[in-house]
């Protein structure tokens, strides 16, 4: 009985990972610079988030005061965003919080955690993809060009509880922007790195366009009240509704984690990537925060619950931004694709650092010499999420991802305090500042959070995990390298 508890909590060897990333790499190459890494942030940061969610939760939750939820959401990123920048420059490998659990707190947990990094990144690639799908059949729309049903939408639909058949085939759009970035992905990380570059440039500059046209057309008397009274239902507007607002834009601030794992992709890690991870948080900050007032600045508020409110705003404004109309909607879908290609690089690494322990088949750290990328990891991480974009609806997909985010968030926090005081003796290129104060509160908001998500989607994540656990018995436990060793 001891010995099943010791092997189960055997933690890694920091020094030998270390060892390992500096001198063969595991086949990796170091080819990411800083800018590149705030690129690789914004890409993966700015998407449906901004696009589609922000309108909504103005109508429904907050009114003019989502600048505040987004500005609350942010400080918990923020505070995870600290502990993250301490682990992805100490420990500079692709593992994220996987690895750093592994040294932390041991084979079980960081199994456990891996697990539900995939479910993550494999979740939240296949929302934005659906997201991707519906803005890409608005565009064609607008041109008069219409899918046939069989291919418009996701095979299964789920309404009040109930799972039925849409009648469709398969979300063939969905499937198709996966299938175009898994072979992007396959060409290399540099080759990914620069079109993510590209695209972000385009996006940014969409918005600032947006922001900066959309100022001269505000007007005030929409920000009037800020905070529109509560209607004595928690979260419909009032303060409940602002905390409600931020929950629902927490959304909107995910992918920065995913640049941790490309930290053994990275040139100068040590130096890099705390400044990747907090200069694209607060870009982006900025930039809702920003685009949130000019949007409930020109429209007003009640009016802002449809699929894309930036657009609304700009038809709103007359013809004087009407140029901006197809811009935004090309902004939209190239900034959407961004997102993909980041989380799914993240989703791929993690099957890599996992199969690197041994804990999945060998076959998924198989790296190509030629290009130096996980192959197999990357053509499995682009199977499953065509999969799961193709079959599934939007709302249920979307659920799962922010609280398996929480949970990886709350376990960083946490994690960066353990290190702390089991290895003050590392290195640490980057140190959170107030260490027992940021984490805390860190992990305190992260578990707010998820206690404010309803039970079904807790139901949803424990039969994840609970999936991932027989996994880890039935395999990863008889094939990990520490144990072997
Ligand atoms: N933050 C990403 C988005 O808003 C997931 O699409």
């Amino acid at each position: 009985m001891k010995e099943f508890f010791q092997n189960l909590f055997r933690k890694k060897d920091i020094a030998a990972m270390l060892r390992e990333a500096e001198t063969t790499n595991g086949g990796l190459r170091r080819t990411l610079t800083a800018t590149n890494l705030v690129a690789l942030g914004i890409g993966a940061i700015i998407g449906t988030g901004i696009f589609v969610i922000t309108g909504q939760a103005a109508a429904q939750y907050a009114g003019p005061a989502l600048t505040i939820s987004f500005v609350i959401s942010a400080l918990g990123c923020v505070f995870a965003g600290f502990c993250y920048a301490e682990f992805a420059a100490m420990i500079p490998v692709s593992g994220s919080v996987y690895s750093y659990s592994y040294t932390t707190m041991g084979e079980f947990l960081a199994w456990f955690i891996g697990w539900d990094l995939i479910l993550e990144y494999l979740f939240a690639c296949s929302t934005v993809a659906v997201g991707w799908s519906g803005y890409m059949q608005s565009l064609l729309h607008g041109w008069g060009i219409d899918l046939p049903q069989q291919l418009a939408q996701s095979t299964l639909g789920h309404i009040n509880g109930e799972w039925f058949f849409t009648g469709s085939i398969i979300n063939f759009p969905a499937v198709c922007i996966v299938a175009l970035i898994t072979s992007l992905l396959l060409s290399g990380i540099r080759q990914s790195a620069w079109v993510n570059s590209v695209i972000v440039v385009i996006k940014v500059a969409v918005i600032l366009m947006f922001i900066g046209f959309g100022l001269s057309y505000i007007d005030t008397s929409n920000w009037i009240p800020y905070i529109p009274k509560n209607t004595g239902e928690y979260g419909n507007f009032g303060w409940s509704g602002i905390m409600r607002g931020a929950a629902v834009v927490f959304f909107a601030y995910l992918g920065f984690d995913a640049l941790s794992t490309a930290a053994q992709e990275t040139k100068r890690p040590q130096k890099d990537m705390h400044r990747g991870i907090l200069i694209s948080l607060g870009i982006c900050t900025l930039l809702y925060v920003s685009v949130t007032a000019v949007l409930t600045g020109i429209v007003n508020y009640s009016e802002l619950n449809v699929d894309a409110p930036i657009a609304l705003a700009i038809d709103r404004a007359g013809t004087g931004l009407a140029w901006m109309s197809p811009l935004i909607k090309l902004g939209a879908i190239a900034g959407i694709s961004s997102v993909i290609l980041v989380m799914m690089m993240g989703q791929s690494r993690i099957y890599y650092a996992i199969s690197k322990d041994g804990m999945l088949p060998k076959l998924f750290s198989k790296v190509t010499v030629k290009r130096g990328v996980p192959q197999n990891a990357t053509i499995f991480a682009g199977s499953a999420t065509g999969l799961i974009a193709g079959l599934f609806p939007l709302n249920v997909l979307g659920e799962l991802v922010s609280i398996g985010t929480l949970m990886a968030f709350t376990i960083v926090c946490v994690s960066v305090m353990v290190l702390r005081k089991t290895h003050p003796e590392l290195k640490r290129p980057f140190k959170v500042p107030l260490v027992w104060l940021i984490p805390s509160l860190g992990a305190f908001f992260c578990l707010l959070q998820m206690v404010s998500l309803p039970w079904s989607t807790w139901l949803r994540l424990i039969l994840w995990m609970l999936v991932g656990i027989v996994i880890y018995f039935l395999y990863g436990k008889w094939h990990s390298h520490i144990r072997k060793k």
